[in-house]
């Protein structure tokens, strides 16, 4: 690794999403989460696995305030925060760049800054030349980046992000996986990801987060050691080194722990 390249985090830290104690009751008496504490700082990509059912994707629908906790503290201090949920959620009837503009449309921007941060975020994501494609013209692995590039649009500080890749093959898993990373070195965006496969939470991550079954709370918290920096977001070779398979291993043991 190179000494001379500025490391991604930096050393004033600002906390975007503290939950403290953060519970959820829904109406009909089902207790998704308990006592989860997490929070996620600037320069942070953190990573959430856990369990089927656990209350992962409500703990993020906490984070983005489609849902209130029903107690503990919940507080997010980002005045913009991207989403992105597993499935696509295009528009069938409109083209990629319709879609990725549709934020911003709502947002009520101009239609030349809309068409001009649609345009810069279709780049970001690799997927010049297909504006005018429809989503069904496209491959799963595209259609998530057209939803990717939609959030981006945004400029978000918090980019929120449901299993985004459970649907791709791994192949197509791993080139986003990358194009993420590099994204969250040059965006400079804080990340909240939720995934099931603990290498994915590995590499992508600065930290990781562990989470028991039903009502969900956080059991173990993983700081990840391996570099990232703007120049080399991270190599991907890390994934067939042996500190890579023990740290995978520790969180893989910590989640079965969990689930008992
Ligand atoms: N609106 C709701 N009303 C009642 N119960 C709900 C509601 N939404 C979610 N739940 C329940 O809360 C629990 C957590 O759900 P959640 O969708 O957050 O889990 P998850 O960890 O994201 O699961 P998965 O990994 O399968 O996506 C589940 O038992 C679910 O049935
Ligand atoms: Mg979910």
């Amino acid at each position: 690794m190179s000494t001379a390249t500025a490391p991604v985090t930096t050393t004033v830290t600002s906390t975007l999403l503290d939950f403290h104690d953060v519970e959820m009751t829904f109406p009909d008496g089902t207790v998704a989460l308990r006592g989860v504490h997490l929070t996620v700082d600037r320069g942070e990509f953190v990573s959430v696995v856990g369990p089927s059912g656990c209350g992962k994707s409500t703990l993020l629908r906490i984070a983005s305030g489609l849902e209130h906790a029903s107690d503990g503290t919940a507080q997010v201090d980002a005045s913009r925060i991207g989403y992105v949920f597993q499935d696509a959620t295009l528009l069938p009837w409109r083209s990629v760049r319709d879609n990725v503009e549709l934020l911003a449309e709502l947002g009520g921007r101009s239609k030349e800054e809309r068409r001009a941060k649609a345009d810069r975020a279709i780049e970001l994501v690799g997927l010049t030349g297909f504006e005018k494609h429809l989503p069904k013209q496209l491959s799963g692995g595209m259609r998530m980046r057209t939803s990717l590039a939609r959030s981006l649009t945004l400029d978000p500080e918090l980019f929120l992000f449901d299993e985004p890749f459970g649907a791709l093959d791994e192949i197509t898993r791993e080139r986003l996986n990358d194009e993420l990373l590099r994204l969250f070195v040059e965006q400079r965006f804080a990340g909240l990801f939720i995934t099931h496969s603990v290498s994915e939470a590995v590499y992508l991550s600065t930290k990781v987060v562990v989470m028991s079954g039903r009502p969900g709370t956080v059991v173990r918290s993983f700081d990840v050691p391996f570099p990232m920096t703007r120049d080399m977001p991270r190599d991907p070779d890390i994934r067939f080194t042996p500190e890579f398979a023990e740290l995978v291993g520790e969180v893989s043991r910590a989640l079965r722990e969990g689930h008992r």
